[in-house]
C-alpha cells in the first residue's frame, strides 16, 4: 500500500506547526473541557444511572440495533424527546447522536436549492459544515454585527429572485470567544425580515436560564426560534444532542435529515444517562449559582489584577488572546506545566492574530486553584503584551 501521501501531508501539517494529537494525559486540573457542571465526573449521576439502567426492563440490551427508522426506536428516546421539549419549553423535539450532527444534518436538509442562510463567522465547525452541505446560498457576516446581518437580510429580500426561506444562524454562547449573541436584536430582525432564526444553545444548555435552560429560554425567546440544538455533551456532562421546534420540524428531519436516518440510534445507556443529567440539573439550582459566581469572581480578578488580553465574557469560556501559533502553543504548555489543563486555541481554527489559551470554568474549580492558574498565567505569559506595565 502506498501511504507516501498521507506521510507528506502530515509532514507538512508538522512543518506548519498545527500537527494535531491525541493524549490521554488528564492528570492536571481541568480548565479545559465542556464539562462546566461536573457532571461527566459526578458519582451522584453515575449512581443515578446504574440505578435506571437496573430498573429497566430486559428487551433494553446494550445497543439499539438500527437507526431510530427501523429497529433503533424506543419509547425511552420518544418519552426523553417529549421530556427535554417540555424541560426547554419547545413544542417537540428530536435527538441525534452528536451537535455535530444536529448541526449538519438540520441545516443540509432544512435550506434547500434557492434559499439562503446567514450565519455569524464564529459559528462552529459544524454549522460550517451544515452550509456547505446544504444547496441553499450562503453567506457569513461579521460577529455579533447586528448592522451587517441587515444589511445581508436587506439584500437577500430585495433580490428579484428573493429567496423562499431565509435562515439566520448563531450560537447563543461563542464556543471560541465565549461572548453572547444579540439574541432579543437577532430575533427582531428576522421578524422585520421574515427570516427563521435557528439558536446553537451548545455552551448554554444547563448554565443559562432558570433550570439551565439556555439562553433563549432566559430571555423568552421561544417562540421567536424556528430552531434550538442542545447538546448534551458539555455541561450535561452525557453524550448528544436535540434539535427543538415545531412538531412539523420534528417530522421533516425524520424525513429528510440524512445524519438523522442514516445512522444507528444512540444506545439506551446514553439516553439513560441523558434523562438522569436532566433530572440532576432541575435538582441543582445551585450549579447555577455557582457557575455564574465563579464567572463573575474569575472576571473580576482579571480585572483587578489589569491583565489585558481577555476577550470579555460571562460565559465559562474565558479567552486569553496570546498570537501567533509557536507563541500560544509554548505559553499553554508552561501553564501546563505548573499543573493547570488549558489548551492553545491556533490558527485557523480561530483568525490569524487572535491565537488564544482557551480557559473553561467548572464548578468544582476551586478559589486556590483559579488563584494559582492566574499566578501561572502571569508568570508565563509574555508580561510586555498581556499585563498592564505597574
Ligand atoms: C457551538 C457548538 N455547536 C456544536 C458542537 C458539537 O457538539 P458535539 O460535541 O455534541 O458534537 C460544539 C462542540 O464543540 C459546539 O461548540
Amino acid at each position: 500500500m502506498n501511504e507516501e501521501f498521507l506521510k507528506k501531508r502530515l509532514t507538512a501539517r508538522q512543518e506548519e506547526g498545527l500537527l494535531r494529537k491525541l493524549s490521554v494525559d488528564h492528570k492536571r486540573i481541568d480548565f479545559s473541557s465542556n464539562d462546566y457542571l461536573g457532571f461527566a465526573r459526578s458519582a451522584e449521576l453515575k449512581k443515578n444511572v446504574a440505578a435506571e439502567l437496573e430498573n429497566l426492563p430486559v428487551e433494553y440490551g446494550v445497543g439499539s440495533t438500527g437507526s431510530r427508522l427501523l429497529t433503533g426506536n424506543s419509547k425511552y428516546a420518544e418519552d426523553l424527546e417529549k421530556f427535554i421539549a417540555a424541560y426547554h419549553h419547545a413544542e417537540a423535539g428530536l435527538i441525534f447522536n452528536s451537535g455535530y450532527t444536529a448541526n449538519t444534518g438540520l441545516l443540509s436538509s432544512i435550506a434547500g436549492k434557492g434559499d439562503a442562510i446567514l450565519y455569524d463567522e464564529l459559528s462552529h465547525a459544524s454549522i460550517y459544515d451544515g452550509v456547505r452541505l446544504s444547496a441553499a446560498d450562503s453567506f457569513r457576516f461579521q460577529h455579533n454585527d447586528i448592522i451587517h446581518l441587515e444589511d445581508r437580510l436587506k439584500f437577500f429580500r430585495n433580490k428579484p429572485d428573493t429567496p423562499p426561506e431565509v435562515f439566520v444562524v448563531v450560537e447563543s454562547v461563542y464556543s471560541m470567544d465565549g461572548d453572547f449573541a444579540p439574541l432579543i436584536e437577532i430575533a427582531n430582525l428576522c421578524e422585520k425580515y421574515k427570516a427563521n432564526l435557528i439558536v446553537d444553545e451548545a455552551h448554554a444548555t444547563g448554565v443559562f436560564g432558570k433550570r439551565g435552560v439556555g439562553k433563549v429560554g432566559e430571555l423568552g425567546l421561544e417562540k421567536n426560534v424556528f430552531a434550538r440544538m442542545h447538546t448534551f455533551g458539555k455541561a450535561l456532562g452525557c453524550h448528544g444532542a436535540i434539535v427543538l421546534g415545531s412538531n412539523s420540524l420534528r417530522d421533516f428531519l425524520i424525513n429528510f435529515s440524512r445524519s438523522f436516518i442514516y445512522t444507528t440510534a444512540l444506545p439506551i445507556h446514553g439516553l439513560v444517562a441523558v434523562k438522569c443529567a436532566y433530572l440532576l440539573l432541575d435538582n441543582g439550582i445551585n450549579n447555577l449559582l455557582f457557575i455564574n459566581n465563579l464567572i463573575h469572581s474569575f472576571v473580576s480578578i482579571v480585572e483587578n489584577k489589569k491583565i489585558h488580553g481577555f476577550l470579555k465574557s460571562y460565559s465559562p469560556i474565558q479567552s486569553l488572546i496570546v498570537p501567533g501559533n509557536d507563541e500560544v502553543k509554548k505559553t499553554a504548555s508552561l501553564i501546563q506545566r505548573d499543573g493547570y489543563d488549558v489548551r492553545p486555541i491556533l490558527s485557523p481554527t480561530v483568525p490569524k492574530g487572535k491565537e488564544r489559551i482557551r480557559i473553561c470554568l467548572h464548578t468544582f474549580n476551586t478559589e486556590e486553584s483559579i488563584k494559582g492558574l492566574i499566578a501561572s498565567i502571569k508568570k508565563n505569559v509574555n508580561a510586555g503584551s498581556v499585563f498592564a506595565q505597574s
